[in-house]
Order: C-alpha cells, then structure tokens, then sequence
C-alpha cells in the first residue's frame, strides 16, 4: 500500500475516534458504569498504547515523557507487563484527560513521521501492524458506542441525558410475520476467503457440513419479545439453560437491558433518550441466555417453528455466502456521524434475509473455538483472540455500533453468555 493511503486511513480512524467523543462531557470521560465499561479516557489511551507498543516501540520511536502510560493502557497483554487491574480504570484521576490527549498527539505525530520515513521494503510489514492497530481502534470505537449507553444511563433517572439528539420522523415499516427461510443440506465453507484484512480467529478457512434448515428471515422484535414477557418466559424455568436460570436469578433479568416500566408502558433507554419500546424494532440487548430461553418458547408457540434454537455460525455463515451480506445497506456505524442511526432499525430493506448486516449481533449457538488449523497471530498479538477462546458464545453480522468498513461476513465476534449491554438480538433457526 501506498504510504499516502497509510497515512490517509490512520488519520481517518483516529479522527472518527475523537468525532464519536465529541458530545462528551469532561466528567463522562472518568466514569467505569460497571468493570466491563471502561471509561471513555482509557478508551482513547488504549487505542494510542496499541500503536505505541505495537508499532513504535520495537523501532525505538515511542514518544518519551509518558511514564506510567504502559502499565495503565495495557489492557490483557501478559508479555507486554503488569497493569492496571481492569476494574479500577474508573478509580484513578491520573493520566489526566489532558494528558492523555497529549499522549495521542505524541503517538500521531510519531506514526505519521514514520509513515513518511518508513524505508520502502518495509512498507508491506508497517501496512499490516497499522491495519490491525486501525482495525483494533474500530472495535473500540464500537465498545466506546455500548459503553457511553451504559455510562449515560447509569445516571439518576431525572439526571439521564442523552449521548444523540432525538430521531427525527422514524420511518414507518410494515411489520411482516416471520418467514422461514429455506437451505438444504450442503458442504460449504467456513471462514475469511475474500480479499482484505481479518482477524486471525476468522481463519483458516474450511470445508463444514451443515444439515437442512430454515431461517429466520428477519430479527426477532419487541413485539414477540413482549409475548414472551407476557407469557411468563422470565418465571418458567424449562425453558431456560441450567446456567441461564442461575444468571437470570441472580441479575433479576426481567426483561432486556436498558427497558423499564413507565406510564403503564415498557421504555426503553437508548443513545438517543427514553422511547416507548416499538413493537416492530428489533429486540436488543438481550443475553445469550435469554436468546436460547427465547427460541425455546417460540418453538411452543408457533407450529412452524416447532423445537427452533439460535443458528450455529456455520449455519448463519452458509446463509450469509447463500443470499449476501450487504455491508453497504445494513444498519451500522458511519463515518459521518449524521448519518448514524445510533440504535436499531426497523426490518426494511428487500431481499429474503433481512437485517444480516447490522442493526444487532446475532447470538449463535457456537462456543467461540479456533477454526482446525488455527494460529494465531505472531509476537505479543498472540495474545488478541486466541486466549479468549473459551467459555464465550460467537455472535454475528455485527450492529449499529459496529462501524461498517469493518462489518463482514465471516467477522466471529465472541462474548460470555451473560452479555447485555453490547447491542446483540436474536434471529432464529428450525432444523428440517
Ligand atoms: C471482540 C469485542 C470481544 O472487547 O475484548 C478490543 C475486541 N480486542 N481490543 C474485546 C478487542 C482487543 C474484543 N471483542
Ligand atoms: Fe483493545
């Protein structure tokens, strides 16, 4: 790759980082809601660090004047050094946010300097560390997006305040019954096989079985999910994994993150304030396990989807390769902030499988596994996927908090079964 086009996607993603952050106050950028919430400051540490150890350091190019920065914006890296301890990033003052916008400066001024001195044969080896550190602060920019949800929503109820201004006129969508979507039994492939960047948990890519299925053609909505309310599916414990019923118990999970009683009504608090929960929007922050509980209860109460369950990634991949995923028209994180929808979307666009791309993760019934023939990434990136591959679920198609160069077909992302408060939903799947 070109040295301009290097220098010009570094700046883009570390501009779009600060844009997100703009309409932050001073006090947001300290608060860690709960310890998977890191508070926005550690955000935009973090992303520089990356670039500071990764790139930076191993060349002798780290910018000076930054002690202490390694121990507090390491966040897993075992090889890299002792650091501060996850859940205390909201409990120190220091670095400052000034300072921390210093320290991204400094990591900027670095990178494009070498970027533009970098001798021409190793231009190949910089363009892959910067796309990964790129790719990297993308996820951020999406666990920034989940998190400043939770932050904002963490406030005294009169004190809430929210991240967007209110949508303007939502679009009205009819609301269609779920369909069924038809694949035979095939041998197809899963895994990255298209040019372009992906993670090292997405590959090597390989030859799966799947069985004959049926598809969700859309989303599961609040609608359905209010039945499910209704009808007890939070009280019955059958419907539930054993683990599930237990976490389930122990939260006091009633209903999907962020929803709350008002006026007689369910609410739901989003990006963009306090709304009524709309029937025809898809379901959102809901846990694996309430996911699984759900498709369990559709499964009685519907004959055609008699004994459904979440698709395995093989399933929703084969899908995926079989009708498209349209990373252009799904509903997902912009480069222009106005364009943002910031919250989830109504089943609109045509083809037979809607909302592939966009609006929530999916929950897929896989644990999150290396591929056969996995290896991860070389030197201290070992660390980035493969030591988490145990005790999570996979979940796919990435959400509105997920900025779309990044959303792709085979993209694994990987949470434990007890997540709520990334944007993930629900699609389901009957056996055939
Ligand atoms: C893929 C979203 C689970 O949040 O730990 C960020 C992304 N990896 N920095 C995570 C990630 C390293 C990762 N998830
Ligand atoms: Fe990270």
């Amino acid at each position: 790759m070109q040295r301009d086009e290097l220098a010009r996607r570094f700046l883009a993603v570390r501009g779009r980082s600060e844009r997100l952050m703009a309409p932050l106050a001073a006090e947001d950028f300290r608060i860690q809601s709960m310890p998977d919430v890191s508070p926005p400051f550690w955000n935009l540490g973090h992303t520089s660090w990356f670039f500071a150890a990764n790139v930076l350091r191993p060349l002798g190019r780290e910018p000076g004047g930054f002690s202490g920065f390694d121990y507090t914006f390491n966040s897993y890296y075992e090889g890299i050094g002792p650091r501060l301890p996850r859940a205390q990033r909201g409990r120190v003052a220091q670095p400052t946010t000034a300072q921390v916008r210093e320290y991204r400066a400094a990591v900027d001024a670095a990178m494009l300097a070498w970027i533009a001195a970098c001798p021409e044969p190793e231009l190949p080896a910089l363009g892959e560390v910067l796309t990964i550190g790129i790719e990297h602060e993308q996820q951020h920019q999406e666990l920034f997006v989940t998190e400043i949800l939770h932050i904002r929503w963490s406030a005294p109820e009169s004190l809430r305040t929210a991240y967007a201004p209110p949508h303007g006129v939502r679009a009205a969508v009819a609301e269609t019954p779920l369909r069924a979507v038809e694949f035979a039994a095939a041998t197809t492939t899963l895994g990255h096989d298209q040019p372009g960047f992906c993670w090292d948990n997405e590959l090597p890519s390989h030859r799966v079985h799947t069985g004959a299925f049926a598809l969700g053609d859309r989303l599961i909505t609040n609608r359905e999910w209010l039945a499910f309310v209704a009808d007890g599916g939070y009280r019955r414990p059958l419907l539930w994994l054993s683990n599930g019923w237990n976490a389930m118990q122990q939260h006091g999970w009633q209903a999907p993150l962020y929803w709350q009683h008002g006026g007689g009504q369910w609410q739901r608090w989003t990006l963009r304030g306090l709304f009524d929960v709309a029937p025809e929007l898809p379901v959102c922050h809901v846990s694996f396990y309430e996911a699984d509980a759900f498709a369990r209860w559709y499964g009685e109460q519907f004959a055609a989807w008699r004994h459904a369950r979440l698709p395995r990634e093989s399933e929703w991949e084969h899908a995926a390769r079989v009708h498209g995923f349209d990373q252009r028209a799904g509903n997902l994180l912009d480069e222009d902030q106005d364009r943002c929808a910031f919250d989830v979307c109504a089943a609109g666009a045509a083809g037979p499988l809607r909302q592939l791309a966009g609006d929530v993760w999916e929950w897929t019934l896989s644990h999150y596994e290396p591929y056969p023939g996995y290896r991860p990434f070389a030197g201290a990136l070992m660390e980035y996927n493969g030591k988490f591959m145990d005790n999570q679920r996979v979940l796919r198609g990435g959400s509105f908090a997920t900025p779309r160069s990044q959303a792709r077909r085979g993209y694994r992302n990987f949470w434990p079964a007890d997540t709520r408060f990334q944007a993930t939903g629900v699609r389901l799947l009957v056996d055939r």
